[in-house]
């Protein structure tokens, strides 16, 4: 899959942007605050119909402006399809192949498959658990129909919960019964989620160390899933029901349910050494470039066809050697999205066709497109 065209109107200070890009690698430059990042966030929106670095729709929409509206073609097995999202100040409305698209989870899982690496993305290890868990939620549920659903009732199910453990803290009265139903089910979702996260990581070890490896020639870099409530797999939920009983006077203490997916951690290794520990800036970086990068095959294995990657500033804090590793790991059949300030540090050579967009205050002033190291300037 690859987006041929984007269209923007009054999306932050893009007021009208209409650019075709190419099938294989596009290099965003430009100086800062001229709308880099911008650009890449409008196609994460179009896949994911919500923000990864804002979370209100109406930081969207220009200043000053009342609406603001995304149009992105795709191609996929040479079929054309066309996505649409419009913002004003109260709503959004989504729209494939002009066709009203009501139910989130329904626009998204037909929607453009994304991987995206941005700075903030540092936070997956270096921040709080709450990070990994939005990492591993974020790519499963692209990756699978169900994962989104199953999310939603699981975090109703553990919010239900929460609130008959604040009456129980209380001595307020409760329906044990209903209580009783209420864990069952949250412990049936709990052994979903598991079984989802714990085959997404194994995927991710299948390909994360030979990238890392390749990009910093360093052996030996790997993720570990650590669910919380659980040793081993065999008789899951009889395991998890036990524990839950066990531990209810505490649970009623805490007013809150303590066991369960909601509290799982991800952990990032370099041989013994856990990277949120012991890692460098530029080794955490790298780990959690090279951990997207290995999601590319994933998403080939799942969704059938190879997502759209967008780079974001990924040669920052890099030095030459790691960023020509990374450059000629992308010589590869995938469309890229790169932003960078310094042009000159990318060698263009090394693909095999490239597209360059010089972007100033919202605007695509230059293009230029190199194809087969036979460059013809536009
Ligand atoms: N809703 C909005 N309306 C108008 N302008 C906006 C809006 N949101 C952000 N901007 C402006 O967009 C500009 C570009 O932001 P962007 O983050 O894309 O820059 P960048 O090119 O990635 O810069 P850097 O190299 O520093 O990362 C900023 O000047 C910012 O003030
Ligand atoms: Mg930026």
């Amino acid at each position: 899959m690859y987006l041929e065209k984007l269209m923007l109107q009054n999306f932050r200070n893009y007021t009208s942007l209409n650019m075709h890009l190419n099938k294989n690698v596009n290099i965003i430059y430009g100086n800062n605050a001229q709308g880099k990042t911008n650009l890449l966030e409008s196609i994460y929106v179009l896949g994911l119909t919500k923000s990864h670095l804002s979370q209100l729709d109406n930081h969207l929409i220009q200043t000053g402006k009342e609406f603001c509206k995304l149009k992105a073609i795709v191609k996929k097995d040479k079929i054309k399809t066309k996505y649409e999202i419009d913002y004003t100040l109260e709503q959004k409305s989504l729209k494939i192949d002009n066709q009203e698209i009501k139910k989130i989870t329904d626009y998204i899982n037909n929607s453009l498959n994304i991987i995206i690496f941005y700075p903030e993305d540092l936070e997956i290890i270096k921040g709080s658990p709450n990070n990994r868990r939005n990492f591993l939620n974020l790519e499963l549920s692209q990756l699978s129909n169900n994962y989104l659903k199953l999310l939603n009732e699981f975090n109703k199910l553990l919010k239900i919960r929460n609130e008959y453990l604040k009456k129980m803290s209380k001595n307020e009265q409760y329906d044990k019964t209903y209580f009783q139903i209420i864990t069952n089910y949250f412990v049936d979702k709990s052994l979903i989620i598991y079984k989802m996260r714990k085959k997404f990581v194994e995927k991710l070890n299948e390909n994360c160390g030979k990238i890392f490896f390749e990009i910093t020639k360093i052996n030996d870099f790997h993720l570990q899933y650590v669910p919380n409530f659980i040793e081993d797999d065999n008789n899951f939920k009889e395991k998890m029901l036990e524990k839950l009983n066990k531990n209810l006077n505490k649970e009623i203490k805490f007013g809150s349910t303590l066991y369960g997916p909601h509290r799982d951690e991800l952990e990032f290794f370099l041989g013994d050494k856990n990277l949120k520990i012991y890692g460098s800036q530029g080794q955490k970086r790298l780990a959690i470039l090279a951990t997207k990068l290995s999601e590319i095959d994933i998403f080939k294995q799942f969704k059938g066809t190879s997502p759209i990657l967008l780079l974001d500033d990924v040669f920052s804090e890099l030095d030459d050697i790691k960023k020509n590793n990374i450059i000629k790991y992308l010589s590869s059949d995938i469309q890229v999205i790169i932003t960078t300030t310094e042009l000159k540090k990318i060698n263009k050579k090394k693909f095999s066709s490239v597209s360059v967009f010089k972007i100033k205050n919202g605007e695509i002033v230059k293009t230029e497109e190199v194809e087969k190291n036979e460059r013809k300037s536009l």
